[in-house]
């Protein structure tokens, strides 16, 4: 029997094909501190990702012919990423990852105030959230654990929070898993917010790469990108992915909405039981025959077409990235959720642990 669980133990780990994990030095930031990056590598995929942000540095995948290719938008050193504190590339913003309406919210009668970073709101957990930090690593089975401690008052936020991020690799999925303790009540959203560009992070727009969401319905935004309030249904919108659709086909549609997001950059609301991992969002690029497809425990995914690059960043092998070189599929409770009682909830209160899970598995198609 003994002998049968070993042979069997073994198959399906063969069948899983289990990542190699090694690291080494990213340079070091202003303090003086070390950045580690570290390299999960299966048959299928490489993905490197890094302690400063615990950000996606680059993501290498076959297309059809077999040949890798890094599928998202990043930079090749340190640098790179010190100097830009608008994309957040790769990394888990945090500890409010999208927007909270004029950075205040009330938790147990009290007002908390985060410092405004996109005016006129709190973007991302404010301006020294935690995609610029650098995070503690350990190395575990497929991967590496990163850790964050933030104080009590941290950005404005109450309670010390413990954050942890897992980065996984079995065969052709990238697992991440997030979870998160508070000493006093706090609010909480983690996600990741790497740019995918499935023809290569090189190849120019993602505006031909055909996007399908598991969303029936959205959270309209006004011209600051703070939901409305209402949950919206997508059909007969230009937010209707529920059939696999061309990113570019109705960007330019003359759409209020789409005007306020300057693009895409629209909270959906994902189908299905929140909580647990289904279906939230596919991506295939046609000309790679690469395929994307997201699934998570989250509530929510916030859709963004890479509006504000402009051409001013130069990637990784050195290609300008341009507007829209990159989309973003943010898993993630709904913007402002702090200040909107009808959302699902973004409390975390202590003796709780928030969890939260997102996969990406990438396959390819003719
Ligand atoms: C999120 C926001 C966008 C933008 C990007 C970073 O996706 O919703 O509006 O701020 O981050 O540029």
């Amino acid at each position: 029997m003994k002998l049968f669980r070993a042979v069997l133990f073994c198959m399906t780990s063969a069948a899983i094909a289990h990542a190699s994990v090694t690291h080494t030095s990213f340079g070091t930031l202003p303090s003086g501190a070390a950045v580690e990056i570290y390299t999960l590598k299966s048959p299928a995929v490489e993905i490197r990702v890094m302690t400063y942000g615990a950000r996606v540095v680059s993501l290498a995948t076959k297309d059809r012919d077999g040949k890798m290719g890094d599928v998202v938008l990043g930079y090749a050193n340190i640098e790179g990423y010190l100097g830009d504190t608008k994309t957040y590339f790769g990394s888990v913003p945090g500890r409010y990852a999208n927007r909270i309406a004029l950075g205040k919210f009330t938790l147990d009668g009290k007002q908390y105030q985060i410092p405004i970073n996109n005016a006129p709101n709190a973007l991302h957990g404010g301006p020294d959230g935690f995609a610029s930090r650098n995070w503690t690593a350990k190395e575990i089975p497929n991967g590496v654990e990163f850790t964050l401690i933030s104080p009590d008052g941290d950005q404005g936020f109450p309670g010390k929070m413990t954050a942890h991020v897992r980065y996984t690799l079995e065969g052709s999925t990238v697992r991440i898993v997030y979870s998160a303790t508070s000493d006093k009540p706090t609010v909480v959203n983690l996600t990741n917010h790497s740019y995918f560009n499935l023809g290569g992070e090189a190849s120019g727009t993602i505006l031909n790469e055909k996007l399908t969401l598991d969303a029936d319905q959205y959270t309209p935004i006004d011209a600051t990108s703070i939901p409305l309030g209402q949950l919206a249904p997508v059909a007969g919108t230009p937010f209707d992915f529920t059939k696999p659709e061309s990113v570019g086909a109705r960007i330019g549609a003359d759409d209020v909405q789409l005007k306020n997001g300057s693009g895409y950059d629209h909270n959906l609301v994902l189908r299905g039981k929140s909580g647990e991992l289904r279906p939230a969002a596919k991506v295939y690029d046609a000309t790679s025959g690469r395929v994307l497809s997201v699934e998570t425990t989250e509530p929510g995914v916030q859709f963004y077409s890479g509006n504000f690059l402009d051409g001013t960043l130069t990637g990784i092998s050195g290609v300008k990235y341009v507007q829209h070189s990159g989309l973003c599929l943010e898993t993630q409770h709904f913007p402002d959720s702090p200040n909107r009682p009808n959302f699902p909830s973004t409390e975390l209160k202590p003796g709780q642990t928030y969890h939260s899970e997102t996969t990406w598995t990438f396959t390819t198609e003719k």
